[in-house]
């Protein structure tokens, strides 16, 4: 079995291989100070995996490997915007390191590179791969939209959370695989049972990231540890304790809303789910969506064998820190 550190160097090496223009300078720089900063690379490896488990060497996949990444990458540049985050990846934010103009047009820029690698694939590929790839570029700003209009809601139904991120994040996971599974001319019915098992992954993921933002560790998160509380946003973890709390803990809940020392919003909200054991729900939610994950994986026709690169992927995604 190739382990998870092949697929991730491999992704690596194409990033840094990656060309972009010189000038203009603060259209580009910006760009390529975001790709050199890594992350996990997952949404490539898993096109890449998937590739191999339907049969063709990983390597073919790349130009679909190089387009999730990019995405990705525009997709985190405008949600640091819009979610006013100072960190990713444990350096500044585009937009803090130079200006949210910057950062708009060298988001902008950075998707039509994905576009441009997309390009890349022979015409018949093409076909097949545009569709899919432009729905879900359109779902991921719908979930994002739906993320950003939470803010000010006072109650969001768990469903509609779950359609948000599904949107905002799963869905690319799915495209990943699903790219890659027509790289390697996987059957209809397979492809979308990978697209499956990426979606379920992907809830998993981001609750995952909900209960990271806030019970990670800041010297390892690379992200602001708190940034969703501060921001009023509607994690599974809010939600919940919404859900779970009695008439004096909602009245605090509501209250906190308002609070503008954000030390103490944190402190006070953590507090609260400590005491309805938030953690905990959160957790459960998330095994639930890895089980659901696993039961797609099974049952696709492929040896269990050929299926282990994806399981420890999925492990790891789970088990991570950051
Ligand atoms: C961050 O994605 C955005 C979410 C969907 C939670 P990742 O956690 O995959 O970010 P990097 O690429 O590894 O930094
Ligand atoms: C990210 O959601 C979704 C997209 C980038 C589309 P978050 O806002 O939770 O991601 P992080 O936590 O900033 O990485
Ligand atoms: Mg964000
Ligand atoms: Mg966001
Ligand atoms: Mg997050």
């Amino acid at each position: 079995m190739k382990s998870l550190s092949i697929y991730q160097d491999f992704v690596e090496t194409a990033i840094a291989a990656y060309h972009l223009p010189e000038s203009p300078n603060n259209l580009y720089e910006p760009i390529s100070y975001f790709l050199d900063l890594g992350g996990k690379r997952m949404r490539p490896v898993l096109a890449l995996m998937s590739a191999e488990l339907f049969g063709t060497p990983f390597q073919s996949a790349k130009q679909a490997a190089l387009t999730v990444e990019l995405f990705h990458n525009f997709t985190l540049i405008h949600d640091d915007i819009m979610d006013e985050a100072p960190l990713r990846r444990g350096k500044e934010t585009v937009h803090t390191k130079w200006s949210e103009n910057i950062g708009i047009l060298s988001g902008d820029a950075l998707l039509i590179e994905a576009y441009k690698a997309l390009a890349n694939h022979p015409a018949e590929q093409l076909a097949k791969l545009l569709p899919v790839f432009n729905q879900t570029a359109s779902e991921v700003c719908e979930g994002q939209q739906w993320d950003m209009d939470f803010e000010t809601m006072e109650m969001v139904e768990i469903d509609a959370y779950i359609k948000m991120i599904a949107y905002k994040t799963a869905v690319l996971l799915g495209c990943s695989l699903k790219m890659g599974a027509i790289v390697a001319g996987a059957s209809n019915s397979d492809a979308n049972d990978i697209y499956e098992f990426g979606v379920n992954l992907g809830v998993a993921f981001q609750i995952q990231d909900d209960i990271l933002d806030v019970y990670a560790d800041q010297n390892k998160f690379g992200k602001q540890v708190g940034g969703d509380i501060i921001a009023n946003k509607k994690t599974f973890l809010l939600l919940k304790a919404i859900e779970a709390a009695d008439e004096a803990q909602l009245k605090e809940i509501k209250g906190l809303v308002s609070e503008k020392d954000s030390a103490l919003k944190i402190k006070q909200t953590k507090a609260i789910y400590a005491a309805l054991d938030i953690k905990a729900k959160a957790t459960d939610k998330m095994n639930e969506y890895h089980h659901k994950a696993m039961d797609n994986l099974a049952h696709i026709a492929v040896s269990d064998e050929k299926k282990l690169p994806l399981r420890e992927l999925a492990t790891f995604l789970l088990g991570r820190e950051h």
